[in-house]
């Protein structure tokens, strides 16, 4: 049972999670926030589930959490601010606000892959999704989804990248209440950022990419291109470098 109590005393932020709202069970706690028909507009709402019956990931690949284990929840953006078009900066800031959180409480090293998947050992132990929803060219609203491997052990289907979770790297019960209360403090502090210096969400993001420089392969489910993954442009997007020719890579996953 995820205790409020034990999360709001750890909470410090703001705006993020000032709204909360917390239910066993739900499709998904993305779709959710982004359906306007169920009346959240509170900027930095959060919603957190212990069950997600239609939990999605990027690729429209099914996000599998068993009951009670892990993290599982979503963030509302509605500030003008968040809506413009660097959506990937968002995501940046919501990835390494992760690694943030588990090399803070944990002093686990982790690492970052583009788009956003968050490593620890080579294994994925986060993942997150940004949707929006838009009226006419103006986005609404911006949905981040975070799904963290907190104390859930078994992992069954089939996965590009291994799962792991904070209780099998550690060999202990986690306490999400502190885990969640710390994430949406660092998201709150790296969004901070997001206005006046993206460049630097960007650049500390970076500095956990531990693939920059390397040969890489990167498939969008179609095809598959083939180069050094040369750098990350200011918008997000990954420049992959082939026979002197930089073409920029919008979507798709990188494998080394
Ligand atoms: C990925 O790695 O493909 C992203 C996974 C994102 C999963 C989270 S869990 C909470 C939120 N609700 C969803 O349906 N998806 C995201």
């Amino acid at each position: 049972m995820f205790s409020l109590e034990n999360f709001d005393i750890k909470l410090n932020t703001d705006i993020i999670g000032r709204n909360f709202v917390y239910t066993e069970e739900i499709e998904s706690t993305n779709s959710f926030l982004l359906n306007k028909a169920n009346k959240f507009s509170t900027d930095g709402t959060v919603i957190l589930a212990e069950k997600q019956n239609k939990g999605h990931g990027r690729n429209n690949k099914v996000w599998y959490s068993t009951r009670g284990y892990n993290l599982t929840f979503s963030i509302l953006l509605t500030n003008k601010k968040f809506l413009g078009k660097r959506f990937n900066i968002i995501n940046f800031a919501a990835s390494l606000a992760v690694a943030n959180a588990i090399e803070n409480l944990f002093q686990l090293r982790t690492e970052l892959k583009w788009p956003n998947d968050v490593l620890v050992n080579g294994k994925k132990i986060a993942g997150i999704l940004t949707e929006s929803i838009s009226s006419g060219s103006k986005v609404e609203r911006l949905v981040i989804g975070i799904g963290i491997n907190v104390n859930q052990i078994l992992f069954q289907g089939n996965y590009n990248i291994p799962p792991t979770s904070l209780k099998l790297e550690l060999n202990e019960t986690i306490e999400r209440e502190r885990l969640l209360a710390e994430y949406l403090n660092n998201f709150e502090e790296i969004l901070n950022k997001f206005e006046f210096s993206p460049g630097d969400i960007l650049k500390d993001w970076k500095s956990k990419c531990g693939l920059i420089g390397e040969k890489i392969s990167i498939t969008d489910g179609e095809k598959t291109k083939y180069g050094i993954f040369d750098d990350i442009d200011e918008d997000g997007f990954l420049l992959l470098k082939n026979k002197g020719k930089t073409e920029k890579i919008y979507f798709g996953d990188v494998y080394i």
